[in-house]
């Protein structure tokens, strides 16, 4: 029977490498596993998809990743950062349009410090004290972690990108360090984050044994969210030539992440939003309940291009909720605006 390892792994939350073997290696699998994930997050969280207000803050980075389209070496991106006053407007609009989580997110700016950082932070807690405030700027010295936390961001959204040290090395130039990345994760929990891991489905090089491993690194880490989604192309990168990831084993793993992390906060992704109009749909019902709309100034927002045809519009957008929760209750689910705090953090 198909489900029986579908059973095993809701079961007992993992599974043999030779199980997850199977069960990613095969499309036969997949009926089950996605109703076997719905159905662990329902009776986790219901059908809640809870919706965070994502604020690209700047382009700029000092870091050459071999797939990303904003890496330092991208003589065509153009850059931009944002000021304080443009990032505190954007939470207002956000604020008013309900949300009551702001992610932070950006390229690692070494103009961006880390004065501007918890200056930032603090006024939007002190502004909106019913919000919560995510952080994804990259790799931080403990120090700088720690000083963001204490000026009132409580979680942080850092993907280790590759458990494997070959395969991180085969993706980023050397100067990047794999030890750095896990250090900075591991760093994030032990201060008291909420902390947010995760990596690619498809980058050159990816096999199976390599996803497998990721998986044996968050069990590890145990993160209270997991955000992952398909490799897609960039042409301005030494990757231009290679094809994206794939939609359906991006699925798969939503599902096998669902049921290995009832509890963790899983985004269907704006790469899965990107690769199939109704990606995002799809991860739902996989198994992810969370979705990250756009709250970038709209003269910023085809600026911030990790790979090619980035969506930025429609239900894309922050701006236009209704057309987003039309989508998500179309898909059987509902859209949440609460802080919605993982659960298990802080416990
Ligand atoms: N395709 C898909 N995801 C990408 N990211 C960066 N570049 C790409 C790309 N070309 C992901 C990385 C990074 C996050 C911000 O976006 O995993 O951690």
């Amino acid at each position: 029977m198909n489900s029986e390892l579908v059973r095993r792994l809701a079961e007992d939350g993992t599974l043999s490498d030779a199980g997850f073997a199977e069960l990613l290696g095969t499309d036969a699998y997949d009926a089950a596993l996605f109703a076997e994930a719905d159905r662990v997050r329902r009776r986790e969280y219901g059908d809640a998809v809870f919706l965070r207000g994502l604020i690209e803050v700047s382009s700029y980075c000092k870091n050459d990743c071999y797939y990303c389209g904003i890496r330092r070496s991208n003589k065509d991106a153009s850059r931009y950062r944002l000021d304080e006053e443009d990032i505190l407007a954007c939470c207002a609009a956000g604020h008013e349009l309900g949300f009551r989580t702001f992610v932070l997110q950006g390229g690692e700016d070494p103009g961006f410090t880390d004065g501007k950082v918890v200056s930032v932070v603090s006024k939007i807690r002190n502004r909106w004290p019913d919000s919560a405030v995510t952080l994804s700027l990259g790799e931080k010295s403990r120090a700088s972690y720690q000083a963001y936390f204490d000026a009132g961001a409580e979680r942080y959204l850092l993907r280790h990108e590759a458990a494997d040290r070959e395969l991180y090395e085969s993706l980023h130039p050397s100067f990047m360090s794999w030890e750095n990345r896990i250090r900075c994760l591991y760093d994030l929990r032990d201060i008291g984050y909420a902390v947010g891991a995760g990596m690619m489905v498809g980058p050159p090089r990816q096999t199976a044994a390599h996803l497998i491993a990721d998986l044996r690194l968050l069990e590890d880490l145990r993160p209270h969210m997991i955000g992952i989604g398909p490799y897609m192309t960039h042409s301005g990168t030494p990757f231009a030539g290679e094809p994206n990831g794939s939609l359906p084993m991006t699925l798969r793993l939503l599902a096998v992440l669902r049921l290995m992390f009832p509890q963790a906060l899983i985004p269907a992704t704006t790469a899965l939003g990107t690769i199939h109009p109704e990606g995002r749909e799809m991860g739902l019902k996989a198994g992810a309940n969370v979705i990250m709309p756009n709250l970038s100034p709209a003269d910023v927002r085809k600026k911030y291009l990790l790979y090619d045809n980035k969506i930025t519009a429609g239900p894309e957008s922050a701006y236009n909720p209704s057309l987003l929760a039309a989508r998500v209750e179309k898909a059987g689910y509902r859209v949440v605006l609460t802080r919605g705090d993982p659960k298990g953090w802080k416990e």
